[in-house]
């Protein structure tokens, strides 16, 4: 993690790159790089890791998409955390900080040690108003919580084997961490799964949250399930 100094009343700090290492398991999460294309393209253009996903994605991912999505992911997760002056309670207030942080899920055993094997992380992080729920569009205006959009995708060949629970559990983590110590800093971390995704609704239940249906929007719409988990909910979970 860079640490620089943006003014003498804020800190600046940088997640890319960011490395999440497993003590229970053979995977780390990273920050994706160019070179991550390959596998990325391959993860995207599988229909069984994409089964689940809003509209009707294509089963066949370029490797010249693969590559720009890469290097926007890129872009968004550069915008370093911006937070204020410390306050009472320790911590200072973010300021700005990216729009998204989408990480790669590397796996460590076997033949295959250093393979990218799915994608997780955040792929959507925004400031909510705390009145409205809505995007604020001046942070100063009005009270805010920062909100992290939890997820993940395992290749086939890996699942069952506790990796999707331990991705989301290390970006949760990483996500409610202070800035100070490489963290996201958010106040709340959301996910959304179809309510027929049974293996992620199972992973997302490992963490205590249950889910609120949201019906059907449209006729093609699918019922889903929203979850939404405080840091200081969090917090109390990690002490128990
Ligand atoms: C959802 C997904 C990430 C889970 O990956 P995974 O590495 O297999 O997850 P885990 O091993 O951590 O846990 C999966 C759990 O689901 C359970 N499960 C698997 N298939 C199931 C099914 N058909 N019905 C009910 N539970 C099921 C497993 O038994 C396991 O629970 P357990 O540990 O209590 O036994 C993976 O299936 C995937 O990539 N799916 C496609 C992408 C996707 O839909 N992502 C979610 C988008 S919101």
């Amino acid at each position: 993690m860079a640490t620089s100094t943006a003014s003498p009343q804020t800190q600046s700090y940088n997640h890319l790159p960011t490395t999440l290492a497993s003590s229970t398991h053979p995977i780390l999460l990273r920050t994706l790089e160019p070179e991550d294309n390959v596998a990325f393209a391959a993860i995207l253009s599988d229909p069984r890791n994409t089964e689940h996903e809003a509209g009707s994605p294509p089963d066949h991912m370029e490797l010249s998409v693969a590559t720009g999505a890469i290097a926007r992911m890129r872009d968004s997760a550069a915008a370093p955390t911006v937070v204020s002056a410390p306050e009472e309670s320790g911590l200072g207030k973010v300021l700005s900080g990216p729009g998204r942080v989408n990480l790669a899920i590397v796996y460590l055993g076997g033949d295959a040690a250093g393979s990218v094997i799915g994608l997780g992380g955040f792929g959507s992080i925004k400031d909510l108003s705390r009145a409205t729920g809505e995007p604020v569009a001046d942070v100063a205006a009005e009270p805010f919580e920062r909100v992290g959009d939890v997820g993940a995708m395992v290749n086939a060949e890996y699942r069952g084997r506790g990796f999707a629970a331990e991705a989301v559990r290390l970006a949760m983590e990483w996500g409610f961490a202070p800035a100070g110590r490489g963290g996201l800093q958010l106040d709340r971390i959301t996910a959304t799964t179809r309510a027929a995704n049974a293996p992620m609704v199972r992973v997302l239940a490992k963490f205590g949250w249950e889910g609120r249906a949201v019906p059907a929007q449209g006729p093609e719409g699918k019922d889903e399930l929203t979850y939404s988990m405080r840091a200081d909910e969090w917090e109390a979970r990690s002490r128990k």
